[in-house]
Formats: structure tokens, C-alpha cells, sequence
């Protein structure tokens, strides 16, 4: 009877490789400190940023279209049944504000459900300006976080277009506040303006996904039990979903200075959450902006380097609650538009400059610690983290409508120490520093809800190797990095009608 049987669609699973490798001469040496390099959010690269050289009769004339290469939506063909600009807005000499806001309630022309609702971002700049990072919250909770590109005396422009139907519960509620964080800097040189317009588009609605709480209208319990499954094993949006982050003053982001920063907020999740995932937004700056490349800080002090980079080159955010580690994930190195070489990137961006990726972290294995009425505290760090990251994540909740609570257990918890190897050799400013790190953890618990007793395990690995060199009396530098990363998020599930049918037999 506790045979459990394997959930058909409930097996998930994904690998994820990156391989980086860059070379690029190092400005000066090594403590390039750009105009407005300490004040500005966003990155001001390590070569610092190059002015566009070229003599005027080269220049195009016309304004030019910037774009991030991605895999096409499969929607973008098809009309939108509404659309709704939620934000005009000019970004000129913003920085030290908080954030731009508007209000946002659905459009009462196409209201809930919709079969997709993307987020639009159109953004226009001409002048001299660095790269920003910039970030989209409703209600405090992450929509997108996206970085300007770098505009042209002919001025430039770009569209992000993102799909943002995990959060149809939260856009389809009424007065929420909309907050669009974009610090940048106007003077004599710096002379960009960034004109955005944020809007949304919703589409119709032939691929009703099944809400979880239709009050009023009574489901059998079948049709309730299909669509707690479809909630367990597919991407149905979550029936809630709830900010870890800051206040907001200075954006909703929690500003991550070193590894013993870990900030927390204390949630309390409803009693009858039968799934949770945390999704962790990212972007790395300042020292951190290029963390792959950062030599080991005796490199530093023992060539009498200025430079602020270094740490040693492996980062990984990391999720904990009540101070556990729960789960941890390395970042794509996105590289901004002024990263490296400011010429790379025109116009095509590097990948996720435009619409940087989030992480999920699955939850469900630990709801019998979570589902007991308390406040706990989920925490938000980066293991070896310098100075600063932008980090901040949302709790996809998923709701019971049959149960006022829902009985959960954790019944595995395996996080071994991290690995961390390092090898390092430097005579003066040239050598090599190589890193290798590896992680592997495993956590499982069970849930019975009304869909039935499922059990959650929730694998994850992954292996770093960095290797970095300098050469030419550290004027040369050559980066390699490969992470190879693996989650593996497999249900179990006891059917319910083989339990009765079984207690059937008996009598
Ligand atoms: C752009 O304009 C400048 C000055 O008006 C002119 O000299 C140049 O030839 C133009 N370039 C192109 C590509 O049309
Ligand atoms: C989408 O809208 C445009 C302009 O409103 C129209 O020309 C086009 O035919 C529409 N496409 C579809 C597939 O409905
Ligand atoms: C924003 O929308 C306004 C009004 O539709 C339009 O005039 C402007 O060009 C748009 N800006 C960008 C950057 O797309
Ligand atoms: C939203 O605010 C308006 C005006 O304050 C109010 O009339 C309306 O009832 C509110 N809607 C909801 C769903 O709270
Ligand atoms: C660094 O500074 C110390 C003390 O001023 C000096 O003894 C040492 O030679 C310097 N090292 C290099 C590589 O310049
Ligand atoms: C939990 O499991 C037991 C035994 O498997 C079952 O009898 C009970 O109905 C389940 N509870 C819920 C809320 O589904
Ligand atoms: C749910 O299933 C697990 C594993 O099969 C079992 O240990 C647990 O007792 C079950 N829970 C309930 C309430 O039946
Ligand atoms: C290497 O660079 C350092 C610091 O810039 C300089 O003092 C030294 O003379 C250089 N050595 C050679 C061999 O060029």
C-alpha cells in the first residue's frame, strides 16, 4: 500500500552548462576608478568605459536598434487581446531616489484568467551614458530585472519582451504600486537620458489554466484533485506569491556587501500550501561586477594593487530558512553593456543583459517545518559575496481550496559541506589561480493534501571550474570558466483511489 507509485508528469529535470572564456587587457593597473565609479549602481567596467573614438563621418546618423538575442516567445505572432502602458517615465538625474511609481490595476476590457501576459520594455537613450541596472516590482514583488545598454551620440533604442504569466495572480489583483528603480547620473559628460515605457500585454484566454480557488462554484472533488496535480507538476501560476526583500526606499532589493550579510524576512505561510517555490533575482556590481575574473586578495597585497576585485573567483547565492541552507545556485555571468569592452556589445548585448535570469529554488520538501502557524525567517546571501549584489526573491505559493491545513513532513536533509579547491602561482603581476567547486545537496518531504500524499525530493549539484592567468606583467588577462549544473525535482505519489480501492479488498 505505501508502495508509492511515480507521478506520470511529475519528474523534472534540468542541466544547465556555461562556458566563459575571455581575454581582455587590463586598464592600467588594475584600479581603473571610472567617473562616478563609487556612486553609480551599476557596474562601470573593469577597463573602465571606452569613448566611442570613431571619427563623425562613420557615425550612423540614425538612431539604431539595440537587441539581446533570445528564443522567441510562442506567442509573439499572435495579437495581444489588450495592452496596457502602466509607466511613461524619463530616467534622468535619479540616482540616490526611490523608486518611480504608478499605480496598476488589471484592465477591466480582458479581466483574469488570461492564457499569457507578457511585460513589455521600451527604452530609448542618445548621449553619453553608462550602462544601469535597473529593476520592476508590483507590489514589491520582482517582475524583471534588466540593464540599460550603453546609448550612441545618434542615439539608441531596444524592447524586452518577457513573459510574465507566473505572476497572474498578483496581475490580477487591483491597486497595486508598480515600482521601476533606474539610478543614473546627468552632468556636462555623462549627458543620457533613459526614456522608458513599461507596459503589459494580456492574451486571450483560450488556455484557461485551472484556478485553485474559485469560491463559490463547487468541483468535484476530482476536478479540485487535476488541478492540485497540474499545480504540482506543471507551470501553473502559484495561488500567491510573497516578496523577500527590503522595504523598497531604495529599491526592493537587499544590497549584499560581503558573505556574512545574509538579510532575512519573516514570513508566515498559509496552512494549506501544498507547493512552495523560491524564485531569486541577481545582479552583481561594483568589486563583484566581473567576480569570474577576480584574483585571490594576496595577489593583490602582495603586488601593492589598489584594486578592490578580488576574493577569488566563485560566488554562489544561497536561500536558508530559520538559518538553514535550503538551497544555492551560481549565477550566469551576465555582462553588462560596459563590461569588459563596451564595443562588444553593439548592438547585440550579451545574453540576459536585457532580461537577466531568475532562479528557482524548490520549497516543498520543507512545508512540515514551514506549515506550523509561525513567523520563520528566509535569508538571502552570496557565499565569498564582495561589494555589492542586488538579490531579492518571491515565494510562489500554492493553495489548497478543500483545506483550512494542509500536514506536511521533512524527512530529508543532506546539505555535506561545500568544496572549494584553489590553486594558486604568481611571480609579481603575472600567474595563474584556479578554482574548483562543487556542491551537492538533497532534501524530501512529504505533503497530503487533497490531491493526495505526495513526496518531494529535490536534488541539486553543481561543479565550478575557474581558471584564470595573467600574463605580460598583468596587462593580459585570460578567463575560462565552466559550471556544470544539475536539479532534479521528482514527486512521488501514493494514489488515493488504489488506498480505497486497497481498503475496499480488505473488508
Ligand atoms: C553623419 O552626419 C555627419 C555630420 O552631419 C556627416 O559628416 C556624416 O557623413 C554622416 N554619416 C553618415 C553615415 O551618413
Ligand atoms: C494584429 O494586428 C494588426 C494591426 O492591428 C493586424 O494588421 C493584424 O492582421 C493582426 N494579426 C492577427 C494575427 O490578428
Ligand atoms: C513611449 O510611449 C510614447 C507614447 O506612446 C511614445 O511617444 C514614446 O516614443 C515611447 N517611448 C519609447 C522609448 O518607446
Ligand atoms: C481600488 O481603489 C479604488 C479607489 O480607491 C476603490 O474604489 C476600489 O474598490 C479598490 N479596489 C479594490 C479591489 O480594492
Ligand atoms: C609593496 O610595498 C612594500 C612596502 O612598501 C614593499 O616593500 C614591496 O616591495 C612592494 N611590492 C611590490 C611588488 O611593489
Ligand atoms: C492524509 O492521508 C491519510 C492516509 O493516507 C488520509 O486518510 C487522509 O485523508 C489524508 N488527508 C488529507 C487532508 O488528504
Ligand atoms: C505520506 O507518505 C509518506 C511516504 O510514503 C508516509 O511516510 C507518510 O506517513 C504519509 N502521510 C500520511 C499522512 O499518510
Ligand atoms: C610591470 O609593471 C609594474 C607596475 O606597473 C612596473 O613597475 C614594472 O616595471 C613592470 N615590469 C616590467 C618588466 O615591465
Amino acid at each position: 500500500m505505501a508502495n508509492p507509485t511515480p507521478f506520470p508528469f511529475g519528474s523534472h529535470a534540468s542541466v544547465f552548462f556555461n562556458f566563459l572564456l575571455l581575454c581582455f587587457l587590463i586598464h592600467q593597473s588594475h584600479s581603473t576608478t571610472p567617473p562616478l565609479d563609487s556612486s553609480s549602481s551599476s557596474s562601470s567596467s573593469l577597463p573602465g568605459r571606452y569613448f566611442k573614438s570613431l571619427p563623425s563621418s562613420l557615425y550612423q546618423n540614425e538612431s539604431s536598434e539595440y537587441t539581446e538575442i533570445t528564443v522567441p516567445l510562442q506567442f509573439d505572432n499572435v495579437n495581444s487581446s489588450c495592452s496596457l502602458l502602466l509607466l511613461q517615465q524619463d530616467f534622468g538625474n535619479t540616482f540616490g531616489s526611490s523608486p518611480v511609481t504608478a499605480p496598476y490595476s488589471p484592465p477591466s476590457e480582458c479581466p483574469a484568467p488570461w492564457s499569457h501576459v507578457v511585460l513589455e520594455l521600451r527604452a530609448s537613450c542618445q548621449g553619453e551614458q553608462y550602462d544601469r541596472i535597473a529593476g520592476v516590482w508590483l507590489d514589491g514583488i520582482e517582475i524583471l530585472r534588466t540593464s540599460t545598454a550603453e546609448p550612441t551620440d545618434s542615439g539608441i533604442f531596444w524592447k524586452v519582451r518577457k513573459d510574465v504569466t507566473r505572476y497572474s495572480s498578483l496581475l490580477s489583483r487591483s491597486n497595486l504600486t508598480l515600482s521601476v528603480m533606474l539610478e543614473n547620473i546627468v552632468n556636462d559628460v555623462f549627458t543620457g537620458v533613459y526614456h522608458v515605457n513599461i507596459s503589459l500585454l494580456y492574451y486571450g484566454r483560450r488556455l484557461k489554466f485551472i484556478s485553485g480557488e474559485p469560491s463559490g462554484r463547487s468541483r468535484s472533488q476530482t476536478e479540485v484533485q487535476e488541478s492540485l496535480r497540474l499545480g504540482i507538476a506543471s507551470r501553473k501560476p502559484a495561488d500567491l506569491i510573497v516578496p523577500i526583500a527590503s522595504d523598497g526606499e531604495d529599491g526592493f532589493w537587499f544590497r549584499i556587501e560581503n558573505e556574512l550579510d545574509v538579510h532575512s524576512k519573516w514570513i508566515q505561510i498559509p496552512l494549506n500550501t501544498y507547493r512552495a517555490v523560491l524564485e531569486i533575482y541577481v545582479s552583481f556590481h561594483g568589486n563583484d561586477e566581473f567576480w569570474y575574473s577576480n584574483p585571490p586578495d594576496d595577489y593583490i597585497k602582495l603586488n601593492n594593487l589598489s584594486t578592490g576585485r578580488g576574493n577569488g573567483a566563485f560566488r554562489e547565492v544561497f536561500a536558508t530558512i530559520d538559518g538553514f541552507l535550503v538551497g544555492s545556485q551560481i549565477p550566469f555571468p551576465v555582462i553588462f553593456t560596459g563590461g569588459i569592452n563596451p564595443l562588444f556589445w553593439e548592438p547585440v548585448v550579451a545574453i540576459g543583459a536585457f532580461n537577466l535570469p531568475s532562479y528557482d529554488i524548490d520549497l516543498t520538501p520543507f512545508l512540515g517545518l514551514l506549515l506550523d502557524g509561525k513567523d520563520h525567517s528566509f535569508g538571502l546571501g552570496v557565499t565569498n559575496g564582495i561589494s555589492f549584489w542586488l538579490v531579492n526573491a518571491n515565494l510562489h505559493i500554492w493553495l489548497d481550496p478543500k483545506l483550512s491545513t494542509v500536514q506536511a513532513k521533512t524527512v530529508l536533509y543532506m546539505v555535506p559541506p561545500l568544496t572549494v579547491k584553489r590553486k594558486t602561482k604568481f611571480h609579481e603581476l603575472d600567474g595563474s589561480f584556479k578554482v574548483k567547486a562543487k556542491r551537492k545537496i538533497q532534501f524530501s518531504g512529504w505533503v497530503n493534501s487533497t490531491a493526495g500524499n505526495f513526496t518531494t525530493h529535490v536534488f541539486h549539484k553543481f561543479k565550478l571550474q575557474n581558471s584564470i592567468k595573467f600574463m605580460r606583467n598583468g596587462t593580459y588577462k585570460e578567463v575560462e570558466q565552466t559550471i556544470e549544473s544539475k536539479t532534479l525535482v521528482r514527486i512521488n505519489f501514493l494514489w488515493r483511489i488504489s488506498t480505497s480501492l486497497f481498503l475496499t479488498r480488505k473488508n
